[in-house]
Order: structure tokens, then sequence, then C-alpha cells
């Protein structure tokens, strides 16, 4: 019997420290930096060194891992085989990106040497592995989808292109332009960390029994994966098609608010909308809606209507139901306007957060406490087994 008190979704519950980013409704912070600064002026490599190695890199350093990062993007033949032999389960629907995503980074830690160490060199070392094949993956992934040659695949890309630029060239085999690379670059940034969300803490729960990285990976994977957490990407631009489907072309305001009125009816979860610690609003949203934005003016009117279309749903959720956007909402809409395929979003969003995830599993490998809390039993009362 306990006296503690259950709080649904450890709502509000400090779990423990941490030094490597502060998610509060003023500011988001990594490591002392703060999350507009990082957007503006830094790369995601330097932001990947800052959470993964622990602070800003200098000159050297910064060429030191990128090289680093660019001499580990190609994968691994079985890794290559396997991609293949998922094309029809992906092609069927028994399974999608982040499942295969998942199993791939699971063969991963089968296949690396320093898999049963959790020393703090070699979880650094395997930390930078995979933040360097995720995007491979991803790409190679994409075009066994799309039914063509993978892209570079002894390379792993092009040692010329940033991780950003290099995700959406092993992707489509066409190398990006500066405005699209620097676009996902900035989305990476975004997305890199976020304190205790629900996949950082599983990868903490599994890592804080003293399992392996990977391990912990491929379960922040899975987690990261449901529509409440990072599906949501995918989610918010299912629902922009599915209520253009509904209205028509045109971004009619009556049309958009019927269609709004009824999914409060229903009581519906619109996807990209609140979040757990934000409730006036996430940081990242409008950075990278200007961002979005700006390439669908590029693109012409039809991309122009989507954000319309996503702007009036804002408004609506906002002026009736005091519920603002998260980080996810513009992506969908931004990664769409790219022509980034919506199944791609997700796993995007890995090839990001996966610093993160590391950054948190050397911190808890580094000084550690089984996470193990207690439940408070609603169940039968006792009862005798035979009468
Ligand atoms: C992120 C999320 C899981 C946070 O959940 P939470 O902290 O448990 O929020 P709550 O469920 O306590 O929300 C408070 C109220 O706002 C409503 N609400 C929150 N998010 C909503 C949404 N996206 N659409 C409609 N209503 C929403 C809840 O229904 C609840 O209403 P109620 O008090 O009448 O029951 C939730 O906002 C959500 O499901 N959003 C959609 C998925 C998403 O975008 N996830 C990405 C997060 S970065």
């Amino acid at each position: 019997m306990t006296t503690a008190t259950a709080t649904k979704g450890l709502e509000g519950i400090i779990a423990g420290d941490t030094q490597i980013c502060s998610v509060e409704q003023g500011a988001l912070i990594y490591r002392g930096y703060e999350i507009h600064d990082l957007a503006q002026h830094a790369t995601f490599e330097e932001v990947a060194h800052v959470l993964l190695v622990g602070h800003k890199p200098d000159a050297k350093e910064l060429q030191f891992f990128k090289d680093e990062l660019i001499a580990n993007r190609a994968l691994p033949t079985q890794v290559v085989d396997f991609l293949h032999a998922a094309g029809p389960m992906l092609r069927e629907g028994t399974a999608v990106p982040m499942d295969v995503l998942r199993t791939a980074v699971s063969i991963l830690g089968n296949m690396d040497k320093e898999s049963q160490s959790n020393s703090a060199e070699a979880n650094l070392r395997k930390a930078k592995r995979l933040t360097a094949k995720i995007p491979t993956i991803i790409g190679h992934m994409q075009t066994i989808i799309d039914g063509k040659e993978l892209v570079a695949p002894n390379t792993g890309g092009d040692a010329k292109l940033s991780h950003a630029a290099n995700l959406l060239y092993l992707m489509s085999g066409k190398k990006p332009s500066t405005e699209f690379a620097h676009v996902v670059d900035v989305s990476l940034i975004l997305y890199a960390e976020h304190d205790y969300n629900a996949s950082t803490f599983a990868s903490r729960v599994i890592s804080a029994t003293l399992s392996d990285m990977h391990g912990a990976v491929t379960g922040a994977i899975a987690a990261l994966k449901g529509p409440l957490h990072g599906g949501a990407n995918e989610a918010a631009m299912e629902m922009l098609r599915e209520i253009r489907a509904d209205i028509g072309p045109a971004n009619d305001p009556a049309k958009i608010e019927a269609w709004m009125h009824k999914a409060f009816a229903d009581k519906r979860k619109l996807m990209g909308f609140g979040h757990r610690v934000y409730k006036n609003g996430d940081h990242r949203a409008p950075i990278l809606h200007g961002l979005g934005r700006k390439i669908a003016e590029g693109r012409g009117p039809e991309f122009v209507r989507l954000f319309e279309l996503g702007e009036k749903v804002e408004k609506i959720m906002l002026d009736e139901k005091q519920i603002h956007p998260n980080v996810d909402f513009p992506c969908g809409m931004t990664y769409f306007v790219m022509d980034i395929p919506v199944p791609q979003y997700t796993p995007i969003f890995v090839a990001s957060r996966i610093t993160g995830w590391c950054a948190h599993i050397m911190e808890q490998h580094a000084n550690n406490r089984l996470i193990r809390p207690i439940a408070n039993y609603t169940g039968p009362k006792l009862k005798k087994w035979n009468g």
C-alpha cells in the first residue's frame, strides 16, 4: 500500500535532472543556447556537436566532426539487403517507414563491434555512427519504395553535401537547392532535442537498465512513431489532405469552419495541435511556418493555398479552443511543399532527434540509477484461487 498519488500521463512530474535541454513556455534551450538563436545562426552539424560532445565546436572540431559523419554514412550490406527485403512489406502496407527504420537501426546494433559497451567513449562513437547512417537508411528506403536505383550506396551520399542536403539527395537522387537544404537543416535543428519527451524518456528508461544504445534508440523510434508524438507531422499533413478532399480545391471559409465544427462535435483530436508543456504556443512552430510559407510562395498559388488552409485551421483552433499549433503542424506543410513523401516525415524527425536521444542515453549511463516508478493498484480485492 502506498500513499503517493498518481498523475495521469506523469503531467508536471519532474522525473530527473538533465544538463542537455530546458523546455519551458518562456524558452527552449539546448545546453544554454536558445532555439531562435540556433535556428538563425547554427547548422545541424554544429547543434549535433553541442548535444553529443557537449559544447559549441571550434572550426577544427567542427571539421573533424563533419568528416567523421561523412566517413560513416555508408550502410553495411546486411542493412541494405534488409531494406530491399522490406520493399514488398512497405508496398503492401504491413510496414511503414518508421517500422523499417526501427528494424534497420536494430540490425546496425547487431553488427556494431561496440554494441555491448556502455563506456562514454564507445557511446559517443556509436552516437556518431547512428547519426551518420540514419539519413542513408531513409534515403535508400525511399528509392526502394520508388523502384529506383540506390543513390551512392558505397559512400552514403556526396561528401560535399551537408547532412540535410545529403538526406534530400539520398531520397530523390537530385541535389537540392540551397533554400530546400537550409529549410531541412533548420527543421533538423528544431527537432533535435526536447528534454523528457516520450521517446527520450523511453530511451532513458531502457538505458537505465544498463541496456545498450542501439536498443534504447530502437525503443525510442517505436515511441516517436505514435501520432500523439512524432507521428503527428505525418498525421497533420494527412488531416489537411482530408480537409482538402472534403471541401474541394478552394479555401471556402464556410466549408473550413463547417469541417472544423464537425471535428469539434466528434471530439476529434486535431493533429499538430496542443502540447503537454507549451500551452501558449510552441517556440519552434512559427520558425518553420515562416520558412515553409516562403517556399510555398516561390512554388506558386497551389502551394500557397495549402498554407492558407493551414492558417485558417490554426485561427479557428485558437479562437474557439485556445489551442496553438505545435511544430508538427507547419512541418507537415513545409515538407509537403518540398515534395518530400509524407511517410518519411517522422523518419526525418528521427534523423534529427537521434542526437538528443544519444545525448540522453550517454547522460543516463554516466550517472545511472534504475528508473522504476510504482503503480497505484486499482484491481480486484484479494481472493482465494480455490474458493
Ligand atoms: C500533444 C498532446 C498529446 C498533449 O496532450 P495533453 O497534455 O494530455 O493535453 P490534454 O489532453 O490535457 O488537453 C487539454 C484539453 O485540450 C484538448 N486538446 C488538446 N490537444 C488537442 C488537439 N490536438 N485537438 C483537439 N483537442 C485537443 C483536449 O481534448 C483537452 O480537452 P478537455 O479538457 O475538454 O478534455 C495533445 O495535445 C494531442 O493529442 N495533440 C495532437 C497530437 C500532436 O500534435 N502531437 C504532437 C505533440 S508535439
